[in-house]
């Protein structure tokens, strides 16, 4: 391989039309090589768009193309595990999307399928490489915060009933607004506070629409380290009252973020950091209004970065950043999620 990575993608519909076409297109160390989409309309869509000659309807074609080195997976949920399995058998290096399987029994099947083969793996979590995430983690990290002892994450989004539509169908998605949203929001609290989930308690409903998946969950996580975070993701809130809120609170103060969590990489964040050792004060004053000092960071386009950084990772033999073990353990709590708000119980993770 010379120092670009040719990537072939497998349903090139949605988000990879959307996203992850157009960030190959940005970066230097890769490039679009072949399409693959059951869609013939899309095919002709993508060839005329992008002019990507090699577009196949056939998943045999595309991973029998000598010019791919790299597949990226974003089909629909069900397929993932064979798809990325036959993947793996032509030799290819794989980035698939999130949520990695339906569940976390398909997801350890895939780890396993691919452990000691020569190929790098990854799972698209893309807000990792969110540049006001990074900073926040490298805040927390430090110790600025103090000991984090509480936490909040949530996307959501306005996603009504829609006849045909895979993701409202529990056997094709796996599950809904936390397989689809909330898992981000878990993986975001992984990969910032550097800690996993020993417990958790989940609500998981179904109180706007009357599709298979659920559109409202809430779930706390109690970290090792002994932070609790509350996860929420919902189907029903509307885009344009959203602000998704990314907040960590520490023993010496708390990074407060707006519109972080979503595919823009913007969005604001305030830090707040005590400057000294208090005691205890009755009229407990907060510190005003503003929210904090507005944190500066680095904006980019997530996807670009996400894929440069896989591509990199493919051409100097390093691991990825979300690794397919670091998805079997978001998939853990997921299906912890699950099961509490079906028992009605909270749920311990291994
Ligand atoms: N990381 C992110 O920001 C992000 C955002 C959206 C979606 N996703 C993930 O990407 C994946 C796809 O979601 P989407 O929103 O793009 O869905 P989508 O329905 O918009 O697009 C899926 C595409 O896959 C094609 N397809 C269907 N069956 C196929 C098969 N067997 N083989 C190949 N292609 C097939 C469809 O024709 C369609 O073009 C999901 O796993 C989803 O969770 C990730």
């Amino acid at each position: 391989m010379s120092g670009i990575v040719r990537w072939g993608i497998i349903g090139a519909g949605g988000i990879a039309r959307r996203r992850t076409i157009p960030a190959l297109n940005l970066i230097s160390n890769a490039r679009v090589a072949a399409v693959m989409d059951k869609n013939g309309v899309t095919l002709s869509q993508l060839r005329e768009e992008y002019g990507i000659e090699n577009c196949y309807q056939e998943e045999e074609a595309l991973l029998g193309d000598p010019e791919v080195d790299a597949v990226y997976i974003a089909s629909p949920v069900k397929f993932h595990l064979e798809q990325a399995r036959r993947v793996l058998d032509a030799g290819k290096h794989l980035l698939i999307e999130k949520p990695v399987a339906l569940d976390a029994g398909e997801a350890e099947e895939l780890l396993r399928y691919a452990s000691g083969k020569e190929l790098c793996t990854g799972v698209g979590m893309v807000m990792r490489f969110h540049g006001g995430h990074e900073s926040i983690r490298k805040i927390v990290r430090d110790g600025l915060l103090g000991d984090i002892v509480s936490c909040r994450a949530q996307l959501t989004c306005w996603f009504p009933k829609m006849d045909g539509n895979w993701r409202q169908v529990k056997a094709i998605a796996g599950g809904g607004a936390l397989t689809d949203m909330g898992i981000h929001c878990i993986d975001l609290m992984r990969y910032l506070l550097g800690d996993e989930v020993e417990k958790v308690c989940g609500m998981v409903d179904h109180k706007t629409f009357d599709y298979e998946v659920e559109d409202s969950v809430s779930a706390v996580l109690r970290m090792r380290k002994g932070a609790d975070c509350f996860i929420n993701a919902n189907f029903n809130i509307p885009d344009e009252a959203a602000h998704c809120p990314l907040e960590i609170y520490g023993t010496k103060g708390s990074v407060l973020a707006y519109d972080t969590i979503g595919q823009d990489g913007e969005g604001d964040i305030f830090l707040t950091v005590s400057d000294s050792e208090k005691g205890y004060a009755s009229s407990q004053v907060r510190s005003g209004t503003d929210g904090g000092r507005k944190l500066p960071y680095e904006q980019v386009n997530i996807y670009a970065r996400q894929l440069e950084e896989f591509s990199a990772c493919i051409l100097e033999k390093r691991p990825a950043r979300t690794t397919l073990a670091d998805a079997c353990q978001t998939m853990k709590v997921v299906d912890a999620i699950y099961r509490s708000s079906l028992e009605e119980r909270t749920v311990y993770l291994d």
